[in-house]
């Protein structure tokens, strides 16, 4: 059977990246991330859009030559159609178009959600592959969801938060520390050298397998409000024992309703997948869980965390070979349904 080459474009948010895929093999992933967004504490959607026009042709060129294969090497385009911003989407969704139909070579149309999820199955990670069915908890700036995955297009969300997303709360809580966006990454950095048990905040009460993460970021900011009080230079003198506390915070409440859904459905396979699932306290306690409970786990490679095209490949190969394939009148959509 004939290798299948895939062009992969993601713009759903502020990370312009565009993928080549070999079968399940990438050749190359180019991500150009948004500086401009730093300054202004999250992502700026009029920005994100003018970023993501100018970026697409460089990007996408780049990673043709990185892959090292010719224009007509390529079987299908496929591109993020939702959910995200809409100016954004619209950018990667009108390129693959009109390259589609330039190259007169077919197009699908790819869930952002399920190429979170389905980078799992991209070669030259763990060495062995989730096998269905599988959970998978899914964690980024704009989702929190606990994934029943049944097939490689057949997924159920069981479980999603009611407000803000567990990047959002990382985000959020940054931003009232005075961090820069996205302030994920720097909690996680901080938190390395901290007491995650210095200082307790609340967890909400949520039915079944939802969450909300909207109490801790009130809790929290009181919480700065009353130490910086007494301590104008509270958060300086503390700040890798808070990072640690509410990291801790916000994965336990993240395991929490984990635990319950895999227990729940009998089942011994666990996932990670999103931006979130870079950070390293999650990953470790994933693998804590995982030896305690006799779960296989999964947590993809880094680079396939964070936003970034060769998922959106990878989904993208699966609806190709159902042959779900997108025409030319479609549009993107920001809520996209799972
Ligand atoms: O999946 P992603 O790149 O974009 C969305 O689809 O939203 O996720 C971005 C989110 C941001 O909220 C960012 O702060 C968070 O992932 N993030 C992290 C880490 N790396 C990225 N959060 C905590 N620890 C990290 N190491
Ligand atoms: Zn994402």
């Amino acid at each position: 059977k004939k290798d299948i080459i895939i062009l992969g474009i993601e713009s759903s948010c502020d990370d312009t990246s565009a993928a080549i895929l070999k079968n399940e093999t990438v050749l190359s992933n180019e991500i150009a991330g948004q500086k401009v967004h730093e300054a202004y504490g999250g992502v700026v959607p009029e920005l994100a859009s003018r970023a993501h026009q100018q970026n697409i042709l460089p990007v996408v060129d780049t990673a043709i030559k990185n892959a090292k294969i010719k224009l007509k090497d390529i079987d299908a385009i496929a591109f993020t159609r939702g959910p995200g911003l809409l100016g954004s989407l619209i950018v990667g969704t009108s390129f693959a178009k009109s390259m589609a139909l330039g190259l007169d070579i077919p197009m699908v149309e790819v869930n952002h959600m399920h190429g979170h999820v389905l980078a799992h199955f991209i070669d030259d990670q763990q060495k062995e592959k989730p096998q269905f069915p599988f959970i998978c908890l899914t964690v980024s700036g704009g989702h929190t969801q606990i994934v029943l995955v049944k097939d490689y297009l057949d997924m159920e969300v069981i479980g999603t938060t009611k407000d803000d997303a567990a990047g959002e709360a990382f985000d959020k809580s940054a931003k009232l520390m005075g961090l820069p966006y996205p302030g994920g990454p720097l909690i996680d950095k901080y938190a390395q050298d901290g007491n995650p048990n210095a200082y307790q905040f609340t967890t909400p009460k949520m039915p079944d397998f939802d969450y909300s993460f909207s109490g801790l970021k009130t809790n929290f900011l009181q919480f700065l409000q009353r130490e910086t009080k007494k301590d104008v230079d509270f958060i300086k003198n503390n700040l890798n024992d808070i990072c640690a506390s509410l990291q801790h915070t916000i994965i336990n409440i993240l395991f929490d309703k984990l635990i319950k859904a895999v227990e729940l459905h009998n089942i011994n396979q666990v996932a990670i997948a999103g931006g979130v699932s870079a950070n390293a306290g999650l990953r470790n306690r994933l693998e804590e869980e995982g030896e305690k409970r006799n779960w296989k786990t999964f947590i993809p490679k880094f680079e396939y965390c964070t936003d970034n095209a060769a998922m959106i490949a990878i989904a993208g190969r699966y609806q190709f070979l159902q042959g779900n394939f997108a025409q030319q009148d479609i549009s993107p959509n920001a809520r996209l349904k799972f």
